[in-house]
């Protein structure tokens, strides 16, 4: 009897529930209302070079320590020849900014050479055309240097020979096919004959890059990017900015000019998490600012370069310059403002116009200082910003409020913001799926008047596994979607927000989640990369109210919801966010426009795994699907998948 009673009470609290879950809600949407303008900024990129994201991932450049420039100069490259055969000699030159060459000196005639590894291998594919090129000296009649792609068998697949070398350091050039595809090739350099001859810079790029540019960058990752049609992005991070002291500051002007010039400095990731060292991470440069600005206009985004505040990173040495010794500092950002917009008859706008981009760049926003905190990030931030509001009204300047999203110092510094009018506050928050599900709702308290919200870096931080890949679960994505519907609803006071970091080279990382993960030749978009992207090309122009029984939707029954209206394309655009495990019903009811279709889109992401990922070897375990639907009227009703963002594009009548 018992038994029954409680089978009995278990059927009935199911259907309970189960009646909770298909209740269907209204969501009342105002589609004739437009009450914010969304920022053509609003969803953005964060590129730091943090787990080999440019040297040894967006860089196209094979050949590591191509210049000799690493603490231990022969870092990467293997000699080979037989013992005693000749010598290999690294000797200081007069070149401050690239001073090693390594001398190859083959006495006997006998072969001498090195191999190069690239970055944990070269990533070559079957009938790409590879373009190398180096600086070289010949010190006594050297007569010729073969270079020959390998596989990881020693097996030829690729190969060219450069000769009749110089007296003066010339860059020399040939380029090859490769014959097999391979993701660990290396490059070989043989010296053959008598002969003494001196090296540097010695590169190694495939002749597809982006745009097809010398120097240039991997097009599959680019592409990627591009994608999303970001409406900015940020560079070069991110605590590279800051340095673990002064000295190793990022300083956009060591990386712009000739790339040969461009000083080489240790990468601040490579040492700074144990656990996963990189004692090969340095910084080239060969992607220094001009490239960053080039790409920001290639993918269509408004550029955000953020320089050091005259603070090493407060979570290492936190040096600090002394108030009264700031002028380099503030020359700097006046310097990049000229590189960027001056007219090429200034002397940082002319070299922009040398490096082939007369145009200026059309530099609006600039960040001062990463994620400093304390009274003396504030005492700085003043003098900074007193002489650019003078200089260069036109310029917003962004302000940061930390590295955590509350607490004391985030209280102090958000005070201080308002204080000193700061344009745009920078927040970051790295914090679990749960953090961001109640968040969803954090900036509808926001002050109105106060500067804007720049969400500049943020990511779900889920459980980690294994796979390098295995923390941007379904769920985290899911959060941070249900997070941006929050964003998206307060677009009169966010105006940007970008997820970080942005990659991660699955053989060389440092930190994650990240956006994207990669290997020599291919890419994963990780499922936080899809929510990004459904956003981002569903931004719309403009904000309209979307309530159920009056309220905005943030989490009741597990759903969230934001809605826009795109007054380009007429069309309302609804995000819906269901993290519950079963399917939910939204009708939507549209008030003061009409549908002018019969068939609507939907664009929808569902995963019944909240824990499922993207790898690089398995990139669609979680990937947005299309849907059509017949509608008639001003009421539709959405199914939203279980654990799923759905976005519908509505056309309406004007
Ligand atoms: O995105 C990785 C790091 O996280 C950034 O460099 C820093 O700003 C933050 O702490």
């Amino acid at each position: 009897m018992k038994l029954k009673h409680s089978v009995l009470l278990i059927c009935l609290m199911i259907a309970a529930s189960l009646s909770a879950q298909t209740q269907p809600k209204t969501l009342v949407v105002k589609a004739g209302t437009p009450i914010a303008t969304i920022q053509s900024t609003m969803w953005g990129l964060f590129f730091e070079d943090i787990n080999f994201a440019a040297d040894g991932g967006i860089y196209a450049e094979l050949v590591k320590n191509r210049s000799f420039e690493f603490n231990k100069p022969l870092m990467g490259w293997t000699k080979i020849g037989e013992e005693y055969a000749g010598q290999f000699q690294i000797i200081n030159s007069q070149n401050e900014n690239n001073p090693r060459f390594l001398r190859l000196e083959s006495l006997q005639g006998k072969e001498l050479g090195l191999t190069n590894e690239g970055f944990r291998g070269m990533g070559v594919v079957a009938g790409e055309n590879y373009l190398f090129s180096i600086l070289a000296k010949q010190e006594q009649g050297a007569s010729a240097l073969k270079i020959e792609l390998l596989d990881s068998t020693g097996l030829v697949i690729g190969n060219a020979e450069v000769k009749n070398f110089s007296g003066d350091w010339k860059t020399y050039e040939t380029k090859f096919a490769c014959s097999v595809t391979h993701p660990k090739a290396q490059l070989r350099l043989t010296l053959s004959g008598k002969g003494v001859l001196d090296i540097d810079m010695v590169s190694l790029f495939p002749e597809h890059t982006w745009k097809g540019r010398k120097n240039g960058l991997r097009a599959d990752l680019v592409q990627k990017l591009a994608d999303l049609k970001p409406g900015f992005l940020r560079f070069p991070g991110g605590c590279i900015v800051e340095g673990h002291e002064l000295e190793t500051r990022y300083q956009w002007k060591k990386t712009v000019g000739n790339v040969d010039d461009r000083k080489l400095i240790v990468n601040r990731w490579n040492t700074e998490f144990s656990y996963r060292n990189a004692p090969d991470y340095f910084q080239s440069y060969g992607l220094g600012f001009f490239e960053y600005f080039q790409l920001a206009e290639d993918i269509g985004a408004s550029p955000l370069p953020i320089l050091n505040c005259g603070m090493a990173c407060e979570f290492n040495s936190s040096e600090l310059v002394p108030l009264d010794k700031l002028d380099p500092y503030i020359q700097d950002i006046l310097d990049l403002i000229e590189f960027a917009n001056g007219a090429t008859t200034t002397k940082w706008g002319k070299l922009r116009a040398d490096m082939g981009h007369p145009a200026p760049f059309n530099l609006k926003m600039v960040g001062v200082g990463n994620e400093q905190w304390g009274t003396q990030y504030i005492d700085r931030l003043k003098i900074f910003l007193k002489v650019l509001n003078e200089k260069h009204p036109e310029i917003a300047f962004v302000g940061g409020a930390g590295p955590f999203p509350d607490g004391k110092d985030f209280d102090y510094l958000w005070t201080q913001m308002r204080e000193l009018k700061v344009p745009l506050v920078d927040e970051h928050y790295y914090r679990s799926p749960e953090w961001f599900l109640k968040n969803a709702s954090r900036y509808d308290s926001y002050d109105r008047k106060g500067p804007k919200i720049f969400a500049g870096e943020y990511a779900a931080h889920d459980k980690e596994g294994e796979d390098a890949e295995s923390r941007n679960t379904w769920k985290s994505a899911l959060a941070e979607a249900a997070l941006m519907t929050g964003l998206e609803r307060n677009a009169d006071v966010v105006y940007m927000a970008s997820y970080a970091p942005l990659f991660g080279n699955v053989n060389a990382w440092q930190w994650r989640p990240d956006l994207i993960w990669f290997d020599n030749l291919k890419s994963a978009a990780t499922p936080n990369y899809y929510v990004q992207k459904m956003f981002s090309t569903n931004a719309g122009t403009d904000v309209v109210t979307a309530l159920v029984d009056g309220k905005p939707l943030t989490g009741q029954d597990s759903l969230f919801a934001s809605a826009c209206i795109d007054s380009k394309t007429s069309e309302l655009i609804v995000k819906m966010v269901n993290v519950a495990r079963h399917t939910a019903s939204l009708t939507l009811s549209l008030e003061g426009k009409q549908p002018s279709v019969k068939e609507i889109n939907l664009q929808v992401v569902a995963n019944a795994n909240p824990g499922a990922f993207n790898q690089v070897g398995k990139p669609e375990e979680v990937t947005p699907v299309e849907r059509k639907q017949k509608i008639s009227g001003k009421k539709i009703d959405i199914s939203l998948d279980a654990y799923s963002l759905t976005v519908v594009r509505i056309p309406i009548k004007k």
